[in-house]
């Protein structure tokens, strides 16, 4: 079977399972695993169930789809995503975004940890992000184009919706939720930066760093869906300053910014 086939298959599949008609689709990263308490849920099915889908292997990512609704909109959103530092390649990584856009989702939202290269961040902070840099090592775009779902050369020129970038931001202001804008650079890990890396990534123009999310846009973009991602920094990557980085120290921070991103998407879908 085609990759285009497996994703019809897995999609036809879902909508026999559910009946469900998604508008918006949430990828549930580092600092959004609360937002599920708020989802009137309908449904839910373990991606080990899904055909086709890969199985997530990292502990503290819970693998399923959550069908429900949001703000009194239908979502569906994926409990745990797949990381290139696992070990899955760009179309496994991918994968549940052609998914969730042939469900029928408008938009994408995405959440993530990422560690900032602009000192003017700290720990806790959240950044929506308004652009990207991709420094990850393959692309999930290479290879025969899929002509069905989008073009060969996508656009980029707006890979973060405007209007949700400024209403996420209007939203962090008027809950006093303290919250960037920024550019998010992501890499391939799973080694956190070098203090050099660190510096590269500031002098080339990013305000952060993390390991995931670009992947997941740029297949959205491909297919011409508005996207809206906000990281939690949990970390500070001073390349002047640079503590040995705590993977307890990382959680923690994220846990701290959990609230306030989850108010942000929360009000933020009331918008759309
Ligand atoms: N670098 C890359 N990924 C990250 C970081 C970082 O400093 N912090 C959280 N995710």
């Amino acid at each position: 079977m085609t990759y285009s086939e497996q994703i019809h298959q897995t999609a036809d599949y879902i909508k026999s399972e559910t009946g469900f008609e998604p508008e918006f689709g949430i990828i549930l990263g580092t600092g959004l695993g609360a937002l599920v308490n708020d989802i009137d849920i309908q449904q839910e099915i373990d991606y080990e169930h899904i055909p086709n889908f890969p199985v997530s292997t990292v502990e503290s990512h819970k693998g399923k789809l959550i069908f429900g609704t949001l703000s009194g909109r239908n979502v569906i959103a994926m409990q745990g995503r797949f990381h290139f530092y696992e070990g899955y390649n760009m179309k496994e990584v991918t994968f549940p975004v052609r998914v969730m856009k042939l469900l029928g989702i408008k938009k994408l939202f995405v959440s993530n940890a990422a560690g900032a290269v602009n000192l003017d961040y700290q720990i806790s902070d959240l950044m929506i992000i308004d652009d990207h840099i991709d420094l990850m090592k393959e692309h999930p775009l290479s290879g025969p184009n899929l002509d069905d779902f989008g073009p060969r050369f996508p656009d980029m020129s707006e890979p973060y919706e405007r209007k949700m970038v400024e209403q996420g931001m209007d939203i962090a202001k008027k809950h006093g939720i303290p919250c960037h804008k920024g550019v998010y650079a992501a890499v391939s890990g799973p080694n956190l930066e070098t203090r050099a890396e660190y510096r590269y990534i500031r002098i080339i123009g990013a305000d952060a760093v993390g390991m995931s999310t670009v992947p997941e846009v740029g297949v959205a973009r491909h297919m011409g869906l508005p996207c809206f991602a906000i990281s939690a920094i949990t970390d500070i990557g001073d390349p002047d300053n640079l503590p040995e980085i705590n993977i307890a120290n990382i959680l923690a921070a994220a846990a701290k910014a959990e609230k306030g991103m989850t108010v942000i998407i929360q009000e933020l879908i009331k918008f759309q």
